[in-house]
């Protein structure tokens, strides 16, 4: 069997790193790490240049533009990369036959449900970055039948900027926190998306589309900075206090927990419970 072609852009970013740690030789992939350096997304050119030299059977598209309270005051520059470059990388995956796989975010979605949303439900973004991620969702739609859009929530792993390292760090330097109730969705370990997406580069799964993966089950930020502490060790939890708000510049969903029915059907897939797979990360890191 030929060893697939992988280009992974925004390869030093979060999940990023969680698919380098992942990636096995038995995947026999040839992948191509790129970075800001070595792909600008926003530069057409540069994407078109490197199809050119390559021929990819797989993108992910790591990349993104995920700074959601500054985008709120850089709507240009958040459409820039979710939206108008990722219409351009579609339309060379279209150039070249490449299979797109795109991670979105459960801020699509408006966040006034009481149960998971589906992959089929309306999306209502409320803020300018989720509006950005939807933006590029449509644009691959319309341009390339080959893609995988995998919309996640609350990433957080061993690498990066994310929510359990920053809370994890503070807990460690001895300061008593104050975290958020008001929102109710599911963390996810980037280290277990990873692995999903790994398992969608086969030549069995051709049902394209979009999909959704999280971890199981559901938390305010509040039981994850909890659980956090209580990976640590009992007397952290002390220093986690709860707060009805916390205001933040962009506004969030209230509730995002996303409904995992269609991967469990599609692809046989069972996501691990959050809580069970934040304490294996913790345990390892
Ligand atoms: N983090 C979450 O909680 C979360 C939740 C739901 C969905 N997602 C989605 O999951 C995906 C991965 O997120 P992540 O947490 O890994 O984000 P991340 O850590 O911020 O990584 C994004 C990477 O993209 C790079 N990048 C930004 N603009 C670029 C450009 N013009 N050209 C090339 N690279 C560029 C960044 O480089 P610089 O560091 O140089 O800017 C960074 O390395 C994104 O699609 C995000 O929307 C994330």
């Amino acid at each position: 069997m030929a060893a697939k072609r992988i280009l992974v852009t925004g390869a030093s970013g979060q999940l990023g790193q969680c698919l380098q740690a992942t990636v096995t030789k038995a995947m026999a992939a040839k992948v191509l790490w790129t970075d800001r350096d070595q792909l600008d997304l926003t530069k057409s050119e540069e994407i078109a240049k490197l199809f050119e030299q390559h021929q990819f059977d797989y993108c992910i598209n790591t990349a993104a533009y995920t700074a959601v309270d500054k985008a709120e005051s850089e709507r240009d520059a958040a459409f820039a990369v979710n939206a108008f470059a990722v219409a351009k990388l579609a339309e060379t995956c279209a150039a070249h036959n490449t299979t797109l796989i795109h991670p979105s975010t459960d801020y699509v979605f408006g966040g006034t449900a009481t149960v998971p949303y589906r992959e089929d439900q309306a999306v209502a973004p409320i803020n300018v970055y989720g509006a950005s991620k939807e933006a590029g969702e449509s644009a691959i739609r319309s341009k390339l039948p080959q893609h995988f859009i995998v919309r996640t929530s609350w990433l957080y792993s061993p690498y990066g900027h994310n929510f359990y390292r920053a809370i994890r760090q503070k807990l460690e330097d001895g300061q008593a926190l104050t975290i958020t109730t008001d929102q109710t969705g599911t963390p996810t370990n980037g280290l277990d998306l990873a692995a999903f997406i790994w398992t969608l580069i086969s030549e069995k799964h051709k049902q394209y589309g979009t999909y959704h993966y999280s971890n199981t089950g559901k938390a305010t930020w509040y039981e994850f900075a909890l659980a956090i502490a209580a990976g640590l060790s009992k007397k952290h939890e002390n220093q986690v206090g709860a707060t009805e708000h916390y205001a933040t510049f962009a506004a969030r969903p209230a509730y995002s927990v996303l409904s995992k029915e269609k991967i469990k059907e599609v692809f046989g897939v069972n996501p691990p419970e959050w809580k069970a797979s934040l304490h294996q990360l913790m345990n390892h890191d």
